[in-house]
């Protein structure tokens, strides 16, 4: 990874899809994307996420509305071109069968032209990026791989040209949840590398929270019922819609995605037997200590020194207004 290569912004302006038949797919749809940052796009099947990401790389030609990548329409570009610097992971990956691993990944930077010796450097380090030795699986066919394993060959295939957006279709929902629990935490890792803007499309609500920087909410025809960061959706939901769509449970999902609140600490006031956690750690993570270890506080430690005490009660008023400080606890 050179790393000198900036992700790309993108923009869209009243984007619309009729299909040929009439279908209304996408309705009127405008959103900014920021550059780096891992948008997803969520709602319930039919609803036109395809539609959109598919619109953004011109698999699908829009009816109406404008498509910016890094400030450029997209419509006034070269198609193939334009796929070339935009990586696409769908589900099930479409690896070439006949094809190595090796071969599937150096795909897009054959189609450029480049050498062939950068073209090898580039496809191992890939591999390894993803988690695959590229001495042990380089060479092997696809059907002799896991579906998990090649998922991330199909992450590594979107990658290979250094991509300034990646888009990613349902990428993790062919592969059993404890796969894609893992996938997922090694996408996570690989983002915070390569910090690509990326548009992931899923119907997992966990999955949304869990990926997203941002998530966009959409219902039929892609109508936008709210974009915002994960703990903002769960936290104060725009409409029923969207409250019904997180779940009943949006508090507990919550707490994965809120930090300790260091303003709300007490002073530990000399040595304690409570359990430690990490100043870093999540809401969840401390609750989970706390029900672990049958303690209703945690001493927060910031680099083994204690910073002060959480109770649950914190937690819980916490999360009923974030941001403020707790009422005083008879
Ligand atoms: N080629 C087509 N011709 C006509 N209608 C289509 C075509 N492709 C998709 N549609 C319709 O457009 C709408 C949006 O489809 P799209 O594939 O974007 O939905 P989606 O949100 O990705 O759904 P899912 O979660 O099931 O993948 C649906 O009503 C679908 O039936
Ligand atoms: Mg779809």
């Amino acid at each position: 990874m050179d790393g000198t290569r900036t992700a790309a912004p993108i923009n869209l302006e009243r984007i619309r899809k009729q299909y040929p038949d009439g279908t209304v797919a996408v309705d009127s749809l405008t959103m900014d994307l920021a550059a780096g940052e891992t948008t997803v796009l969520i709602g319930p099947s039919g609803c036109g996420k395809s539609t959109v990401l598919r619109m953004i790389n011109r698999l699908i030609e829009p009816t109406g509305g404008t498509i910016r990548v890094d400030g450029v329409e997209v419509s006034g570009q070269d198609a193939a071109k334009l796929r070339r610097s935009i990586g696409y992971v769908i589900q099930n990956v479409g690896l070439f069968p006949h094809q190595t691993i090796r071969t599937n990944v150096g795909t897009v930077p054959r189609l450029l032209g480049w050498p062939k010796a950068r073209i090898g450097e580039r496809t191992d380090e890939l591999l390894t990026l993803v988690g695959l030795e590229p001495e042990r699986y380089g060479n092997r066919y696809p059907h002799e791989l896991s579906g998990g394993q090649r998922q991330r060959v199909g992450v590594a295939r979107a990658l290979a040209a250094d991509p300034v957006v990646l888009l990613m279709d349902e990428p993790f929902s062919a592969v059993d949840p404890i796969v894609r629990t893992r996938l997922q935490d090694e996408f996570r890792r690989l983002q915070e590398t390569v910090r690509k803007t990326v548009v992931l499309v899923t119907h997992d609500i966990d999955e949304a929270v869990r990926l997203g920087d941002r998530i966009a909410v959409l219902s039929e025809h892609a109508h936008l019922q709210q974009f915002a960061p994960p703990a903002e959706l769960l936290a104060a939901p725009a409409n029923d819609f969207v409250r019904e769509f997180v779940g009943g449970d949006r508090g507990i999902k919550l707490l994965a995605v809120t930090p300790i609140p260091r303003e709300r600490l007490t002073p530990t006031g000399g040595p304690s037997k409570a359990p430690v956690v990490a100043a870093d750690a999540t809401l969840q993570e401390a609750l989970a200590v706390m029900l672990r270890e049958g303690s209703n506080s945690v001493v927060v430690t910031s680099n083994g020194t204690p910073e002060g005490v959480l109770t649950a009660d914190d937690i819980v008023a916490t999360l009923a207004a974030p941001g403020k400080p707790a009422p005083a606890v008879e």
